[in-house]
C-alpha cells in the first residue's frame, strides 16, 4: 500500500518508514512545490482531535484524482508529564523550540515526581474510511542531557522498558520497539490488516 506522510519533521518520517515498510507500505512523504505542507495544529488538550484536524487538511490538499490510489497519514505526538498536568502535552512542539530540553530539566529540578509518558496518535485515511491508533510509552525524566541519537526530549526521555538508558542513547530499532509511535503505528498497521478492513 502507497502511504503518504504528511509531516515536516524527517526523524517522524524515518521511523515510519523503519516501522511500516518491513510490513509492505511504501511511505512517501507529501510534498507541495518541493516542501513538506504546514498543517495548522489547532489548541486543542487532546492529541486525537489535533490529529483528525491535520488529517482533514492534509486530505483538502490532495488532489481528488489521487485520492483513492493511496492512503494519507498524520501523526501528532507529544510529552506528557505527570507531575506538571500533562504539560508540555499538546504544546511538545512549541515548548521544545521556546525551552528545549535544558527548560524542561530545569522546571523538573528540585521535583522527585519524574514520571511521564510519550503519547502518539496516528490517523491513515483509506478512502472515506479515518483508521485512528494510539501509541503510549511511559517513562521518566532523566536528572540530566544524555546521549545524543533521537530527537526532540529524547536525551531526557528514560522508557520504563530500559535499562536506564534514555532514548537518546539507543539504536532506532531499539527505540521504535518500545516507542510511543512505534505501537501506534503497529496498532495502524494491525487495524489496516485485520479482516474487518
Ligand atoms: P507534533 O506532533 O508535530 O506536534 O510534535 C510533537 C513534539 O513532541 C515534537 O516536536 C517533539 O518535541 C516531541 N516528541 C514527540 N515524539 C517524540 C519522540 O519520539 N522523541 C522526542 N520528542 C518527541
Amino acid at each position: 500500500m502507497r502511504v503518504i506522510f504528511v509531516t515536516a519533521n524527517t526523524n517522524k518520517l524515518e521511523e515510519a518508514r523503519r516501522y511500516l515498510e518491513p510490513l509492505g507500505f511504501e511511505i512517501e512523504q507529501m510534498m507541495i512545490g518541493g516542501k513538506a505542507p504546514e498543517l495548522i495544529e489547532p489548541q486543542f488538550d487532546d492529541l486525537e482531535k489535533i490529529a483528525i484536524s491535520k488529517a482533514d487538511q492534509a486530505m483538502s490538499m490532495v488532489p481528488e484524482s489521487q485520492k483513492s490510489d493511496c492512503a494519507i497519514l498524520v501523526e501528532d505526538s507529544g510529552l506528557f508529564i505527570d507531575s506538571l498536568d500533562g504539560f508540555p502535552g499538546t504544546y511538545s512542539s512549541f515548548v521544545f523550540r521556546k525551552i528545549g530540553v535544558d527548560g524542561i530539566l530545569r522546571l523538573m529540578s528540585g521535583n522527585k515526581m519524574k514520571a511521564c509518558e510519550y503519547r502518539a496518535v496516528s490517523v491513515l485515511v483509506l478512502g472515506e474510511r479515518k483508521i485512528i491508533a494510539e501509541g503510549v510509552c511511559r517513562g521518566k525524566i532523566g536528572e540530566k542531557i544524555s546521549g545524543t541519537g533521537g530527537f526532540g526530549y529524547d536525551p531526557i526521555f528514560i522508557p520504563d522498558d530500559s535499562d536506564g538508558r534514555s532514548f537518546a542513547q539507543m539504536s532506532r530499532e531499539e527505540k521504535s520497539s518500545i516507542s510511543h509511535r512505534g505501537k501506534s503505528l503497529k496498532a495502524l498497521s494491525e487495524a489496516i490488516s485485520s479482516p474487518s478492513m
